[in-house]
């Protein structure tokens, strides 16, 4: 299997990201740091993470060229809209000291106030990503957590197809009628919590498939999403664990052990929803 996936529009990205949502709480520049020394290059930030600065003097301090990164950020629910994501993708950037992203997002389709109407407030934040995207201040765009209604509503309504769409996905939480419908239009979707959270971690499958395969069960999950053609955005908080996830390419799980996950009941799921409060679980 190859270590990157290719995007729509030809940008290569690496195959595995590291998830930077609350690394650790105070201590998200030590944690990216160790994240770099352990080879990740692909970095998933977002504006609701505020560790934008802590992403970008990690990447600065590394002395590893920007161009070897791949930075992702995502514009909040409650500044969607034209003017307001443009401003939003400027304070990224600042926040982030560089003068491109390789990937900006829509970080969830509805704002916080899920009664107000957001389809017109969809289209105008997607047309200032296709305007930053046309001025090449970004090398990709896309959407997180939306739901195929969601998405058909931008593609009814603006000219690019999103490229890539990251949802929570994991074993026992496979969102299958969103992940199916972006393939089929050619966006790579990628995995927010590949891990469930570590709620997954216990799961009796899970355990049985990390021996038989001698790996971890964080592994198989990491490697579960790559052979469901999903890149995965792992979160540590450790250099062991990191490296781990990393290691996820010496082996293949059997077409009968990826149905047996496929198949599994609900498992691990966050409790949120982009068309629901979040439920407490
Ligand atoms: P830790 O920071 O102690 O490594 P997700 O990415 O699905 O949100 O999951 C993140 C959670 O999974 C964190 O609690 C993290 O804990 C744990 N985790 C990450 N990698 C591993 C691993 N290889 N083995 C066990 N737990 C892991």
């Amino acid at each position: 299997m190859r270590h990157t996936f290719t995007l729509a529009n030809g940008v290569e990205i690496p195959a595995v990201g590291f998830g930077t949502y609350k690394a650790a709480a105070d201590n998200d520049e030590a944690i990216i740091s160790e994240a770099i020394r352990q080879g990740y290059r692909h970095l998933d930030t977002a504006a609701f993470y505020f560790n934008e600065e802590a992403v970008g003097k990690a990447v600065r301090e590394s002395g590893v060229p920007r161009e070897e990164f791949f930075l992702t950020s995502k514009v909040w629910r409650d500044r969607l809209g034209y003017d307001s994501t443009l401003r939003e993708f400027e304070e990224s950037c600042k926040k982030l000291g560089t003068d491109y992203l390789d990937l900006y997002l829509i970080h969830w389709p509805r704002p916080d106030d899920l009664t107000a109407e957001w389809k017109d407030l969809d289209v105008e934040t997607w047309k200032a990503l296709e305007d930053l995207y046309k001025s090449k201040k970004v090398r990709a765009i896309g959407v997180s957590n939306f739901l195929p209604h969601h998405l058909n509503n931008l593609l009814e309504r603006t000219s690019i197809i999103p490229m890539v769409n990251q949802l929570e996905f994991h074993p026992g939480y496979m969102q299958k009628a969103a992940v199916d419908f972006s393939q089929r239009l050619g966006i790579q979707v990628e995995a927010w919590s590949p891990i469930g959270r570590a709620r997954v971690l216990q799961e009796p499958l899970l355990m049985e498939l990390a021996e038989k395969y001698q790996v971890s069960v964080a592994q198989i999950c990491i490697r579960f999403a790559l052979q469901c053609g999903v890149l995965p955005l792992p979160k540590s908080s450790s250099g062991e664990r990191m490296c781990q996830n990393l290691d996820v390419f010496g082996f293949n799980i059997e077409d009968d052990d990826m149905h047996q996950l496929m198949t599994l009941p609900q498992l691990g799921w966050s409790g949120e929803h982009p068309d629901r409060e979040r439920v407490k679980l």
